[in-house]
């Protein structure tokens, strides 16, 4: 598959998407959010790609938002469809693929940027990174998730803090928020994804996209998220991964999971 905006890049099961709009500081504009969306459904449905990772290309930014070029002159109904068909080709797409997926935050990751950073269900940083939602200084609030993924990340009111003052924090602040799981020097940002790539890698595909199904239904609405867990637990009983598993420990062996 032929991209103009990503770079894709495998190996040994870890597919890494590359927005590759460096002049533009890898604005989301239209075409790379349909890119995005074909791209993370090639990869949710070969069984070779186990983790994925997301990244900017440059040293610059991950992604500074929305491409505000392509939606300044939108009217209502224009704005409204802009958020509804990026939410589903891509924040959510993001949140809901079946394997895990790493953000690797590799500089400013702004409005969309951070939005699509907190789909992702893992986000590491590199020291240079600096995260916000400028969105209302543009008159405009966050429209990709923005405005509930960050309230559940970091809680109410810092989520609010962020939104109301448009500004940027460090990715050291941003640590300690908990907005990201790791900050590491720009030159070891993808050394570190993969690191955590291969340790999620050991373990049971099919597993993997239960405990992503699970944790997910806790955060949406009229869903019970305890309930869902039931469910995801029972369905593992059934599958080739979970007899692989349990013999492998009882065989004091590693276990081998086809995804099955
Ligand atoms: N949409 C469209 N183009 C963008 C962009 C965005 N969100 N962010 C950056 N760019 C473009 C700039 O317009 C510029 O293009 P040009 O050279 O054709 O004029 C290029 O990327 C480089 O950006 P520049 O502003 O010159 O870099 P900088 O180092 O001075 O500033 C930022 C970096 C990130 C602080 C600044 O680009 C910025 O504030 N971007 C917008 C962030 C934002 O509000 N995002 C939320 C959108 S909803």
């Amino acid at each position: 598959m032929a991209f103009t905006n990503l770079l894709i890049d495998d190996a040994n099961g870890v597919r890494t998407i590359t927005i590759n709009r460096p002049d533009q500081l890898n604005a989301l504009n239209r075409d790379t959010i349909a890119e995005l969306d074909q791209a993370l459904s090639a990869a949710d449905t070969d069984k070779s790609v186990r983790v994925l990772i997301i990244t900017g290309s440059g040293p610059k930014a991950f992604v500074a938002g929305a491409d505000i070029k392509e939606f300044a002159h939108f009217a209502v109904e224009e704005g409204k469809a802009l958020s509804a068909d990026g939410q589903k080709k891509l924040f959510d797409h993001v949140e809901y693929m079946s394997k895990p997926v790493i953000a690797a935050v590799n500089g400013f990751a702004l409005g969309g940027g951070l939005e699509l950073a907190m789909s992702c269900h893992i986000r590491v940083a590199s020291d240079n990174a600096r995260m916000g939602l400028p969105e209302v200084s543009l008159g405009v609030i966050p429209g990709y998730g923005g405005t509930q993924r960050l309230a559940r990340l970091v809680g109410k009111g810092k989520a609010m803090e962020m939104i109301f003052t448009a500004g940027m924090i460090k990715a050291d602040e941003a640590l300690q928020w908990g907005l990201v799981n790791y900050v590491v020097p720009q030159a070891e940002l993808l050394a570190k994804c993969n690191e955590l790539a291969t340790a999620i890698m050991k373990n049971s595909p099919t597993a993997l996209a239960a405990a992503i199904r699970a944790v997910n239904a806790g955060y949406e609405p009229g869903a019970d998220g305890m309930k869902r867990e039931v469910e995801e637990f029972g369905k593992c009983f059934g599958t080739a991964d979970f007899k692989e598993g349990t013999s492998a420990f009882m065989e004091k062996r590693k276990a081998n999971f086809t995804g099955a």
